[in-house]
């Protein structure tokens, strides 16, 4: 397909998803609005219409907690999505907003770069207003990430749902899922192989092959972590007592360590200053990054907040300290190794969520295989970061190749190419327009 063809189509699905001031990621599978799928979202919009791509960005702000949390998902208010809400609750803890309901966890804080990657569309004097209009509300997403998920002050934030990770079954949480937040009643499910009778029950899979979903035991499992976190009524404190289930998600702390960095430009560009204790922590986890890096094994890792143990699982976290940008060019060198790897990270359709040689690997199911545009999105940032051009542009033209063959799916085969997941998935499209844009 033509370039210019391709980014009409990708814009077409934009189109098709687009609701009231924000855009849903999928039809029928997808019906609300996610919080970093909006940061991509707003990244492809931006190359035709900054004012749908603020907008974009504005509406998850909608949903912002009082103590600063920016919730994963604004749910719809729609007769159809009742459930959905009755599931979450929000309502149930005093920080969360009157107007809207929302869920009561939050996802990778892709915030600050969607902010700095808009404002690069704009005038002088546009990036400024821009700025000055979400600046408060970034400060307190940022301060809120230290005060209630980074109790000890060591720098790293932990998560408490694998929904948080964004990379939702991937198998560093999965493991530890099975490990440490399987009830009794699950296995016992499993044991009787019960748990045909409950896939009946699930959503997901009216509109996606099971074998490209999490297995139902794991979703139950998924679905009791949630429930209890509700129970607690979303307060940390409640939730972290006698619980083994927190995590230092590795994607996440990366992911962190950029926006704070864009976080510093901003409030440089519009003069404010950050407050001390913010400054001072931002440096503490640049620094605690290296906590995660396992000198046997030479890869990065997720740790366990409580046991402190590394879960020596790789996946595609392993190589977004490249995004981060704060480890050294011998470190850098050494993720490239395993993007050039063809059974670690660098298969005919690169950039496979798993290492082609794990064990978890599964080529269609999420997050244990298949390949993603946002995640490709972020390793090519990283590469560019580190002067890595001619690996970036591979990774981008075969993610175009991707969606040439098969269109904007949500996640593709790296072996063959294969679609899988939802179609007409928002971040594929978005981040098509994306590269197109920005190849040389
Ligand atoms: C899936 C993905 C998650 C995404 C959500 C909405 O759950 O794992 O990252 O935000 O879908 O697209």
């Amino acid at each position: 397909m033509e370039k210019a063809n391709l980014v009409e189509a990708a814009q077409t699905v934009l189109q098709l998803n687009e609701r009231e001031g924000f855009t849903i990621p999928a039809e029928g599978l997808y019906p609300h609005q996610w919080l970093w799928d909006s940061c991509f979202i707003a990244i492809g919009l931006r190359h035709y219409d900054t004012k749908r791509a603020q907008q974009e960005i504005l509406s998850l702000l909608r949903g912002q907690w009082a103590n600063g949390m920016l919730p994963h998902m604004m749910l719809d208010s729609g007769i159809l999505h009742r459930q959905d809400r009755e599931i979450w609750r929000s309502y149930v803890s005093p920080n969360a907003p009157d107007k809207i309901a929302t869920s009561g966890i939050t996802q990778p804080p892709m915030l600050a770069e969607a902010v700095v990657q808009v404002g690069k569309k704009l005038s002088r004097i546009e990036r400024h207003t821009w700025y000055r209009r979400v600046f408060t509300s970034l400060v307190a997403y940022h301060e809120w990430l230290y005060a209630e998920r980074d109790p000890h002050q060591e720098g790293l934030t932990l998560q408490i749902h694998p929904w948080e990770t964004g990379l939702d079954n991937n198998p560093a949480w999965v493991s530890e899922l099975r490990e440490h937040q399987m009830p009794t009643w699950i296995r016992l499910i499993g044991k009787l192989h019960l748990d045909r009778l409950f896939t009946f029950m699930r959503r997901d899979t009216r509109f996606v092959p099971p074998g490209q979903r999490l297995t139902t035991l794991d979703a139950l499992a998924f679905y009791s972590v949630q429930h209890r976190l509700r129970r607690k009524q979303y307060d940390i404190r409640r939730v972290l007592n006698h619980s083994l289930f927190a995590i230092e998600d590795l994607a996440f702390n990366c992911i962190f360590i950029r926006a704070n960095k864009h976080l510093r430009h901003i409030a440089k560009t519009i003069g404010e200053d950050l407050p001390k204790p913010l400054i001072d922590n931002m440096a503490k986890t640049e620094n605690a990054l290296d906590q995660l890096w396992d000198a046997y094994s030479a890869q990065y890792y997720s740790r366990n907040f409580v046991t402190h143990n590394l879960i020596k699982t790789t996946t595609i976290a392993t190589l977004l300290p490249l995004y981060a940008g704060c480890i050294s060019k011998e470190r850098a060198k050494r993720l490239v190794e395993l993007l050039h790897s063809t059974m670690q990270y660098g298969p005919k359709y690169p950039v496979p969520s798993v290492a082609i040689s794990s064990e978890w690997f599964s080529e269609h199911r999420y997050w244990q295989g298949p390949t993603w545009l946002n995640t490709n999105w972020l390793v090519v940032q990283g590469l560019k970061h580190y002067g890595y051009h001619e690996e970036a542009e591979k990774i981008i033209s075969s993610s175009l190749k991707l969606v040439e063959q098969s269109g904007f799916s949500e996640y593709f085969s790296p072996l063959d190419g294969s679609p899988a997941g939802a179609k007409n998935f928002s971040w594929t499209a978005a981040l098509t327009i994306d590269f197109l844009k920005t190849q040389p």
